[in-house]
Formats: C-alpha cells, structure tokens, sequence
C-alpha cells in the first residue's frame, strides 16, 4: 500500500509529478494556450462583476491560499483576501454578493472552513471550492468546485494537496486574466507551458533527495530555526515552518525577510540554522542583504535557489541547494519540495512517527 516506500508522506512526495499532471488534464485547451474549465457554472458575465475575492481555509490549505491570493492579483487583477477560517467569521468580514469566496480543503470536511463556506452563501456571496475529495460537506455546498487530483492523501503532513491547490491556483487565475482580458493571450500560453514542464522539474527535485537527507540530519540537531523570504517565497516559507513543526517537532518560525530587523533578529545567535528561500528575481538583492544580517550575528544559512544563481548567491551562505528555474509566480510550486523532504528527513533523523505525528487528526471536525 506505501508501493514499497516507508512512510505514506514518502509515497506521496513522490506522486506529485502525476498529482500535477493529473490536475491539469483536460483544464488546458489541446494547443496549449488557453485554460478551460468546463466544470465551473460560473459565466464570463459573473466573472466581470466580481470585485473583491476572499481566500478561506486552514493549515497547509490557508498556505496554499496565501500563494493563491498573488497569483489572482498578479494574473486578473483582482484585489484578494486570505483568512484563516477560524477568524474569518469573528471579524465581521465584508461580504457582498459581488465578493467571491473561495475555500481551500483537502478532505472537504474541515468544520471552520465549512462554517465561513455558510456565513458567505448566507450573505449572498457565490462559493467556489477547492479541494480533494468529491462528494464531501464542502464539494456539495459550494457553488462551484475545482476537484485536485492529488488522489487519496493518508499521512496527517498535506504535500501533494498542497501542491495540486498551487496548480489550481495557477489555472484558475488564468482562467480569470483570460475572461477579463488582463493578460495577453501569448502571456497566458507562456504560462502555461512552464506549467507543462513544472512535473519534470519536481522530479528532478526528487532525485537530489540524499543531498537534502544530509541537510536536514544537521538540522535535526536543533531545537530552533527560522525560515525567510521575501513575496510567494515568504508564503513557502510559512509553509516550510509548518511542515517541520508538524513532524519534527521543532520550533521554528517563518519571517518576512525584510522585517526580521524589526525585532527577530535578536533571536539570531551563533549557530542557529536559517533556511533563506530566494527564487524571485526581482527581490534577490534585498533577500541577500537579508541573509547577510542574519550571517552577521552567526547564523548558519541555507540558501534554497534558482539553478543559474548559485555562484552568486555562494558568496552569501553556508550552504546552497539549487532548483530548476521556472517563472517567479510559478515557483512555489518547485521550492516547496525541498521543504517536504527536509521537514521529512528530520522527523525520521529525530525518531518520530512520521505520519501520524503527536496530537493531530487528519481531518478537523471541531472549531
Ligand atoms: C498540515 C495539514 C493541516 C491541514 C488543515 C486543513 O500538513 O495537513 O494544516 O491543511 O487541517 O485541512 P483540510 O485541507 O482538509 O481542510
């Protein structure tokens, strides 16, 4: 049942390649350049009135929103929201039948998200859901659902449910730019190839797993760490921290590069690891200075880069890790795989259960 893995979680790194390729069949036009989504009822009308969007969920889904809430931004120009669902509702959030209230769930079962998926509908919003299961309390409420097909995630850490959330992110936001026309037609076909190539690359990932075994047996010797980026690399980070808390059992936090100066970086101190992800091109200078502050008070510094940047991002850190380039907004969906295998190899490193990690359920019944 592990197809001759150790762990669940192991397997299901694995199958994210097909998880992706899976996600994308039949949502991508046969040339390749356009998004179809024929399961939405949504029409291009609707599409137009939409004015605000709200990203609702928990966990490892609200990190897949966080991601989610750039690229409808960046891609359709729309302004969104990300909550966690158990303050969504506690805030008095502003919903008009002109909002869009998309929630992200893997098992569809989820109690708060469940409960912000009524309080929109009862305030005459329309619901799209995004999750895993078909046929769950979420799938049938919601207005109109975009089905992941990760396939069935066992262990409790969400990695291929994670990553399918990222590529529906991807195709929905298409799916918007292309019905308001923000984007050009050959932008949107560039998308989308670089999309087709995202399989091969996390394989590739895959393949340097030994390497990022050795990393993360280092790391498991720590009882603190932090994780830092800047704009969707600051999002994976989030993601990053998770993943290990979870399963190692380590504490450590993720920061805005830029505003650890802001307080945290008192807590640098000799020695301590810090995972630096810097894949958007655009904020690498700022991201390095960054690390350069946190190198300056001792801290022993993995950079997690673009493949072409080594050489210089070498003069910043202790330690490199290089990924296959894609486009900056597709990127989540490459550098969160080092994540999963670091926060795996150390769990196994610090002898815990590595799917069913102390005092979590998989699916969260209870607000
Ligand atoms: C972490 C994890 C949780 C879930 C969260 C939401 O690895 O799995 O944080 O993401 O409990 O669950 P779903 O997506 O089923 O609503």
């Amino acid at each position: 049942e592990k197809a001759g893995y150790d762990h669940f979680m192991m397997k299901e790194i694995h199958e994210q390649p097909k998880a992706y390729r899976d996600t994308m069949m039949g949502r991508v036009a046969e040339d390749g350049r356009s998004v179809q989504l024929n399961e939405l009822s949504m029409t291009a009308e609707y599409v137009k009135d939409i004015r605000k969007i709200h990203i609702v969920a928990c966990g490892t889904a609200y990190h897949a929103g966080l991601v989610g809430k750039t690229i409808i931004e960046t891609l359709a120009r729309i302004p969104v929201e990300t909550d966690v669902a158990s303050e969504y509702r506690y805030r008095s959030p502003i919903i008009t039948p002109d909002t869009l209230v998309i929630v992200v769930s893997q098992s569809g079962e989820t109690a708060d998200t469940l409960a912000a998926l009524r309080e929109a509908k009862r305030n005459g919003a329309r619901v799209l859901a995004i999750t895993n299961v078909v046929g769950s309390s979420i799938a049938r409420e919601a207005d109109d659902v975009l089905i992941t097909s990760a396939g069935p995630e066992i262990a409790v850490a969400s990695t291929k449910a994670y990553t399918t959330q990222l590529i529906i992110f991807y195709l929905f936001g298409l799916y918007l730019a292309q019905t308001l026309g923000t984007k050009e037609q050959s932008e949107i076909a560039d998308v989308l190839g670089a999309m087709q190539k995202l399989p091969e690359q996390v394989q590739s990932v895959l393949d340097q797993k030994a390497v990022l075994r050795q990393i993360a047996e280092s790391i498991s010797k720590h009882d603190n760490l932090f994780f830092i980026g800047r704009g969707v690399d600051y999002a994976v980070s989030q993601e990053g921290s998770l993943k290990l808390k979870e399963i190692s059992y380590i504490h450590s936090e993720a920061y805005a590069a830029g505003e650890l100066k802001h307080g945290t970086l008192a807590l640098i101190e000799e020695g301590i690891p810090v995972i630096a992800l810097v894949t958007q091109e655009e904020l690498y200078e700022k991201t390095l200075s960054n690390i350069k502050e946190v190198k300056a008070r001792g801290a022993h510094v993995l950079g997690i880069v673009n493949a072409g940047a080594e050489t210089e991002a070498a003069k910043s850190v202790d330690e490199l890790f290089a990924i296959p380039k894609t486009l900056p907004l597709l990127s989540p969906a490459v550098s969160v795989i080092p994540m999963q295998l670091i926060s795996y190899y150390a769990s196994l490193a610090r002898g815990n259960d590595v799917d069913k990690p102390r005092n979590l359920a998989k699916s969260v019944t209870v607000e």
